[in-house]
Parts: structure tokens; C-alpha cells; sequence
């Protein structure tokens, strides 16, 4: 079976335009890959065994243990306008999911705008920032973390009840390295559709694979409480949603959290 390190490397030989970097440890394979796009030309990839200040939205942490889940960040440049760049995390989750489907991975649902959920557990999230040196082309960093082989007491106490893994869904046998390979594979397909295409039909397909629609949910919306239901992205991955008041309210990812 293939190490992730080496399959990392391998995979630039496999996509000639992608250069890949592995490290054992690292602070944050987000942290890492911008001090690289200094210097870097894109599409490149930087993959870690373990985190040490592994992070999700919202400044929260993600607990990155050594040998136990993949974490990397992906990072390339778009052409996708301003207005849609929330596509990109959908994008991702989307990719994620079709790929752990394949793998016959039970009940997995998208949770807007980053999350992939199975059994109501979270499984993996989707970290995906912007950088714009010029108003055009902005390099965007696309970080994800999934839980493979940690069993439940390889997770904190504060996340116990809240996160599961592949392992905990009953894939024993899974490889990260062959996982790895057919994420980013996946990842770059969708991207240049994405660019060639940037066509609505990929919300609906978002939608479709999501457990929101027609759904109660409360979320932060201005610092307060609400309660609503959801009607559908729209056109800029924004969640509509109608409020308890009627009122129609877009959430926007940087600042909305989904309480249930
Ligand atoms: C979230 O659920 O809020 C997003 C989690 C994203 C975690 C990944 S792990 C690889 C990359 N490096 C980080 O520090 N964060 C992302």
C-alpha cells in the first residue's frame, strides 16, 4: 500500500502541473501553503500527517492527531468571479462526498456551507480562503480535514459526541493515500467545470446531496438567535431562508452558524 507521503509526492508526477509538498508535522498545512504561495507557482498541494494549530471556520480548532486523517491544503488560482467564490468550499464538499459515496460511506449529507455529516456526525470540513493580489485571479487556498481511522476515544471529550470517522462508520480498510489521490483528482475536475461552466446546475446538484432543504434550523444572524427554514442557495451559494417573521434572509458563510 502506498505511504501518504510518497503517494503526495507521486501524485505531481500523475498531474504534471501540480507541484505537492509532505510534511510529517506542521503548525497548519493553511498557515504552511501561504508562506509557500510566496514563492510558489500554482495549482500546488501541501499535505501534513499531523497539525499542530489545525483550524476550521470560524477560528475554531481541528483536531489533527498523527496517522489518523487527512489534512491539506490545495491551493490554485481561479477565474471564477468575485460573487461566487463561496462556490469553491460547495464545490469542495460536493467532490468530497461523490468521492466517499463511491466508497459506500453510509448516510453522508452536505451541511452548508462546509460540512459533510454522516449519522449527523461530522466527518469532514472544508476550509477555503481567499487571497487577492489584483481585483482578477484570486489564489484560493482550499484546506480540508476528514476523519479516517480515529476511533472514538482519539477524539477530545468536547467533540465526542459530535464528530465520527471512517473508521466509526465500519471502514476499516481504507488507505488515506488512495483517498488522497481520488479527493484532489476529483477536486480538479470540478474546478475546471466549474471555470468552463459556471453554470447554476451545480447549486441544484449541492442542493440535492444536502439535509438542509425544507428544513427548520436555527443560525446566528446578526449576533442573535433565529429559527427558520431553508429554502435553497441562491445564485451566490448564499442559504435563503425564511425567517419565523417571514422574512427571507441570505446567510452568508464567514458570518452564519448553523445551530442545528
Ligand atoms: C471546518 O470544519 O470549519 C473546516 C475544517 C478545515 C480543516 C482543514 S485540515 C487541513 C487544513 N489546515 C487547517 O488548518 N485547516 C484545514
Amino acid at each position: 500500500m502506498p505511504s501518504l507521503k510518497n503517494q503526495t509526492l507521486k501524485l505531481s508526477e500523475k498531474i504534471s502541473s501540480l507541484q505537492t509538498y509532505y510534511w510529517e508535522s506542521l503548525n497548519s498545512t493553511q498557515i504552511k501553503a501561504k508562506e509557500l504561495a510566496k514563492q510558489n507557482k500554482t495549482p500546488f498541494l501541501v499535505v501534513a500527517d499531523c497539525q499542530s494549530q489545525g483550524r476550521g471556520r470560524l477560528q475554531r480548532n481541528w483536531e489533527s492527531p498523527a496517522g489518523l486523517g487527512l489534512y491539506f491544503t490545495l491551493v490554485f488560482s481561479t477565474q471564477i468571479p468575485k460573487e461566487k467564490l463561496p462556490w469553491i468550499s460547495l464545490m469542495g464538499g460536493l467532490a468530497l462526498k461523490e468521492v466517499l459515496d463511491q466508497e459506500s460511506i453510509p448516510d453522508l449529507v452536505l451541511k452548508w456551507p462546509n460540512d459533510l455529516l454522516s449519522q449527523g456526525k461530522k466527518l469532514a470540513g472544508l476550509l477555503a480562503e481567499a487571497h487577492f493580489e489584483t481585483e482578477k485571479n484570486p489564489l484560493i487556498f482550499l484546506g480540508l480535514g476528514l476523519n479516517v481511522h480515529q476511533d472514538q476515544k482519539d477524539f477530545s471529550k468536547t467533540i465526542q459526541n459530535q464528530a465520527t470517522s471512517l473508521y466509526l462508520l465500519g471502514s476499516q480498510n481504507l488507505n488515506r493515500a488512495s483517498l488522497l489521490e481520488k479527493i484532489i483528482l476529483k477536486i480538479l475536475i470540478e474546478i475546471k467545470n466549474l471555470e468552463a461552466q459556471p453554470h447554476e446546475n451545480f447549486l441544484r446538484r449541492w442542493e440535492k446531496e444536502s439535509s438542509l432543504l425544507g428544513k427548520e434550523i436555527c443560525f446566528t444572524w446578526e449576533g442573535k438567535e433565529k429559527q427558520g427554514r431553508v429554502l435553497g442557495l441562491n445564485s451566490e451559494g448564499h442559504l435563503k431562508v425564511e425567517s419565523q417573521t417571514k422574512e427571507i434572509l441570505y446567510l452568508i458563510a464567514e458570518d452564519s452558524t448553523l445551530i442545528k
